[in-house]
């Protein structure tokens, strides 16, 4: 572990805990209807609209995080052990808590559960994050080389921008050519995936729309999880068509910096970076749904992009606020490799292990739970000791964990040029809502007034 990510860690103990405490089949039954169903419902591996819709509806993200609190006020906050017949989950309720498991990742808290290998395996059975320790010690330095996990502009930067600069001048120009500037998520999401394609494959790939829309059919089965047979015949041409890839990386591409001819599984492991950029495009759209309510921050961001240093640290901040109100990775599972004992209990090997973001995102305790409050992040990407930990922290940290804010950042001051709208929904900034359905948000682009500079005004694109 490196040294910055030991400073994060200042309050985690010796793997293990203090006490555990055991939920009544009552609370279990609650949890399960109040945080897991929901959460699995909204889709773990693919959002489905219809259920991201109906959460904002109801409240029901707002309604987990209540839960949580209520188990708090009966239980305490040491780890709760919830005795779900043939697969009980040990809940993290303490942020001290969260650091001990993150920190003593792969073990005894193992990264592989059998919820995620049930879930991966339709589409990338030999990824990463479903790996054993010892094929995890191979792959994950795979990863960090080719994602530049520990730099905070990764080597490519600047053509990661004249990529995004291209692509979303064509949405600007596209969008102001009909009249009306609205930029919904299926306008946003085309272009965010020709970007996606061309960063991680290479130019080549695109317009190779049919590998993205087969590895969102493989990832709807992967919702499903156990519940749905593997469709092989799909997943065979996937993996082909990625290999055919991997054969000729385009020129900066990331996969040109994965290890040649190897026998890593690589498919899999470009398949997650796929599929993992899919909540990248997400969280950059909920960001600038965000900024077009904070003018003031909305400045803030304008100002960051005219300058040519390609680190801009305020707008990736929006962007962990973002995800801090909206994690995309709302449950942080693991499995316990070895029996854990207290004075009074011991919990079997086997035991899975939540750790459900928003409850500690959310808490009302802090002044800024359900606000915007970029200043928060400080140079930091996690803040275990309180429990925020959008890309993880340790050892299995989301290894794009730089690069998500650069390149969400790039994209982000591509539109510096032009004043956001929020059209839809309507936010309350000093009370913003538990879900953000990403799929319903429409914001209106237009040209800057006069008087003020935009640096990345779009070619063509119409004034308001
Ligand atoms: C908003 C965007 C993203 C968020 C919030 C995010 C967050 C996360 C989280 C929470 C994990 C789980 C870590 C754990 O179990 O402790 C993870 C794992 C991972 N992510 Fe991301 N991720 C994002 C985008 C990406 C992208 C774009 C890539 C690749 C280009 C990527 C690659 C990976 C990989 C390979 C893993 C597995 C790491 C391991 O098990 O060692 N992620 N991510």
């Amino acid at each position: 572990m490196n040294s910055r990510n030991q400073a994060v860690f200042s309050n985690a103990r010796p793997a293990g805990f203090a006490r555990i405490n055991r939920a009544s089949w009552i609370d279990t039954l609650r949890v399960v209807a109040a945080v897991m169903v929901p959460t699995a419902a909204k889709g773990i591996i693919i959002r489905r609209p219809i259920m991201e819709r109906l959460a904002q509806r109801q409240g029901l993200d707002t309604g987990a995080v209540k839960q949580m609190q209520r188990l708090v006020k009966k239980y305490g906050r040491a780890p709760l052990l919830l005795p779900i017949p043939f697969r009980p989950q040990l809940l993290i309720l303490d942020p001290v808590d969260v650091s001990t498991v993150l920190q003593c990742s792969p073990q005894p808290f193992a990264t592989a559960t059998r919820e995620k290998r049930a879930a991966l395996a339709h589409f990338e059975p030999e990824n990463v994050l479903i790996s054993d320790a010892s094929q995890r010690a191979e792959l994950r330095p795979i990863h960090e080389h080719a994602l530049a996990s520990a730099d905070r502009l990764h080597p490519s930067t600047a053509r990661f921008k004249a990529i995004v600069d291209t692509e979303l001048l064509e949405v600007l120009n596209g969008i102001g050519s009909g009249g009306r500037n609205e930029l919904d998520w299926s306008a946003f999401s085309q272009a965010w995936f020709r970007i996606v394609r061309r960063i991680v494959l290479g130019d080549l790939a695109r317009n190779d729309v049919t590998l993205t829309k087969t590895l969102n059919d493989l990832r709807s089965r992967a919702n499903w999880a156990f519940a749905a047979s593997i469709d092989r015949r799909k997943r065979r041409p996937f993996q082909q068509q990625l290999g055919q890839y991997l054969r000729q990386p385009g020129e900066g591409s990331l996969i040109g910096r994965l290890p040649k001819g190897s026998d890593f599984g690589l498919e899999s492991q470009v398949a997650q970076w796929l599929f993992a950029f899919d909540a990248a495009g997400i969280t950059i759209f909920r960001t600038l749904a965000l900024l077009a309510c904070h003018p003031s921050y909305w400045a803030k961001a304008v100002d960051e992009a005219k300058d040519p240093e390609l680190d801009r640290p305020f707008t990736r901040n929006c962007l962990l606020e973002a995800l801090r109100l909206w994690p995309t990775t709302p449950v942080i599972l693991r499995e316990l490799t070895e029996d854990i004992k207290t004075d009074d209990r011991t919990v079997a090997r086997g035991t899975g292990v939540v750790i459900f973001a928003p409850f500690f995102h959310r808490d009302p305790e802090l002044a800024y739970a359900n606000r915007m409050e970029p200043s928060i992040w400080g140079p930091n990407d996690a803040l275990p000791a309180i429990g925020f930990v959008p890309f993880s922290a340790g050892a299995a940290i989301c290894p794009a964990h730089n690069l998500v804010p650069t390149i969400a950042s790039l994209a982000i001051g591509m539109l510096s040029g032009t004043d956001v709208t929020l059209l839809q929904p309507s936010l309350t900034v000093d009370d913003l809502p538990g879900t953000l359905n990403h799929f319903d948000i429409r914001l209106r682009l237009s040209r800057q007034r006069v008087g003020a500079s935009a640096p990345h005004a779009a070619a063509g694109f119409p004034p308001h």
